[in-house]
């Protein structure tokens, strides 16, 4: 996150000495104040010469023009600019990011001749330069390894240039609330395994307490006391020991109930004695990608002081295996009191939401639970990698997601739920077993969830294949996407809060 740039607004004003100047012109061509900036004149001569007619995410550069002590000059099409939504406007800041390579300092000029750019337009677009900006890059110690000597020192500072400079300056600092949530999401996945364990984790969701959350951290002497085998069993193969967090933001009435999100946060996931093949293992120090979001969530709303109460919980385990794993066939004995069959150590996230959507269930008798996993290959030969899986117990608590994910593009699909999948997972040996047949392997998993829920409205996200490895796109080109962050976000913002 140190290459996180800088964002100020300013009025129309000429760019500073060498940085690089960024227009934003759309299929209408330039507006008035736009074509009135010095260099843009030059940008609009070699329009025709490129071919440039503002297509979205087309691009013009003019590099070191005579006259002038700027390093580049780009145009950037933002398309039919005023039918720009949302994510319209932050894929338009990626865009724009890309092509800053080393620029020191950016000027982007942002006016279109159609409608008046919203102070909220404007924050969407610098909040796309700030998600593609992103990279994780803490391990390399040659940042300048002598293929390019003008790699900058200092984090790029962009100032964009737009109508409403203190519209879009106040609008700003929820939205860089939101970033910073998804940033630190990230940040947490794309962690290796052997620096973020459990109780590593942990420490960095105590950080938390800086923006006024409130974190309790359960060891295992707790969870044992609260009959929490089922997520113990797991962590019962590592020498890292396991810790459920606790976070709460309370910035809604008092005595409200809170509304609940869940993680799984599985800091490795060898497999265990069901041991995963070694080809792609690696990928499983992402497992904790639910927990990551849950924290990257907590992190944005309490940033932005969300006028809403919320409790984030997240269950943390190595799934390592030794001397001590848990066996296939082991009986373990859930907090709820259900008793599991264990027929697939590998099957560990939903042993470890058990136990954490029980207990916030019991607990804090929340409004909605949403827990976030990755939990299962199977959503991805269900949904690929664009879609998470959404399973839910109350319509109205799926449609609002489906909703806030269509309007974030962190989208969701909804799949089935019913007797005829619960009863696969019925064991022989005790009240459940962890895996069922071959067939809906994510759709059991879920189905094995909802046994921890009682009534409460709950909402099930498998994010094995959004929140790790998916294809890199305008706003994201890093392993871990931060997924849900977002997504919950909008949830939150236009359904709980006051
Ligand atoms: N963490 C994995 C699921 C996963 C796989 C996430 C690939 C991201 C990428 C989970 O714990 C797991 O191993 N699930 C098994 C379940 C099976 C044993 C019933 C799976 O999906 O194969
Ligand atoms: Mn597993
Ligand atoms: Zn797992």
């Amino acid at each position: 996150m140190n290459s996180r740039p800088s964002i100020a607004f300013a009025k129309f004003a000429a760019p500073k000495k060498g940085s690089v100047f960024v227009l934003v012109a759309d299929e209408g061509g330039l507006s008035d104040a736009a074509r009135a900036c010095d260099p843009a004149k030059t940008l609009d001569r070699a329009f025709p010469v490129a071919d440039f007619t503002g297509k979205f995410a087309s691009l013009v550069e003019v590099l070191a023009p005579e006259g002038t002590s700027l390093e580049r000059l780009v145009a950037v099409g933002a398309g039919k600019g005023s039918n720009l939504d949302d994510y319209g406007w932050l894929k338009l800041g990626g865009t724009i990011a890309a092509s800053f390579r080393k620029a020191n300092e950016v000027a982007v000029v942002l006016d279109l001749p159609g409608a008046a750019v919203s102070g909220r337009q404007a924050v969407q677009l610098a909040a796309g330069i700030l998600l593609r900006s992103y990279s994780f890059d803490k391990y390399k110690t040659k940042k300048n390894n002598g293929d390019d000597k003008r790699e900058p020192k200092k984090p790029v500072k962009v100032t964009i240039h737009t109508a409403d400079p203190a519209a879009a300056k106040k609008a700003f600092a929820d939205e860089a609330a939101v970033i910073d949530g998804v940033l630190l999401a990230r940040d947490l996945v794309n962690e290796p395994a052997n620096v973020l364990g459990p109780v590593e984790f942990a420490a960095r969701i105590a950080e938390l307490e800086a923006l006024g959350v409130t974190v309790e951290i359960l060891a295992e002497k707790e969870m044992k006391k609260l009959g929490m085998g089922s997520l113990l069993g797991v962590a019962q193969g590592s020498p890292r020991g396991a810790r459920i967090a606790v976070m709460r933001w309370d910035g809604g009435k008092a005595k409200e109930s809170p509304v609940a999100f869940v993680g799984k946060g599985v800091t490795f996931d060898t497999g265990g004695n069901s041991i995963k093949p070694a080809s792609g293992m690696e990928d499983m120090k992402g497992d904790m990608g639910g927990a990551a979001a849950v924290t990257g969530l907590m992190h944005a709303l309490a940033a932005r002081k969300a006028k809403v109460s919320v409790v984030g919980i997240v269950g943390l385990v190595e799934n390592a295996v030794d001397g001590h794993a848990q066996r296939p066939g082991d009986i373990v004995t859930s907090m709820s009191g259900q008793t599991i069959e264990v027929l697939n150590t590998d099957a560990e996230g939903r042993l470890v939401l058990a136990d954490a959507l029980w207990y916030c269930n019991d607990r804090f008798q929340p409004k909605f639970m949403i827990n976030l996993a990755t939990l299962t290959g199977a959503i991805m030969v269900a949904l690929g990698q664009h879609y998470a899986g959404l399973f839910s117990n109350n319509d109205e608590l799926a449609d609002r997601l489906t909703a806030a994910g269509q309007a974030t593009q962190e989208r969701v699909w909804r799949m089935p739920l019913g007797a005829e999948y619960d009863k696969l997972i019925d064991s022989k040996n005790a009240d459940m077993k962890n895996i069922g047949g071959r067939h809906g392997g994510a759709i059991i998993a879920a189905q094995f969830l909802q046994r921890f829920v009682k009534d409460t409205p709950w909402a099930h996200l498998d994010i094995a294949g959004t929140a790790m490895g998916a294809p890199s796109n305008e706003i994201n080109q890093s392993w871990a996407s931060g997924f849900g962050v977002r997504l919950l976000d909008r949830l939150v913002r236009d359904h709980y809060e006051q």
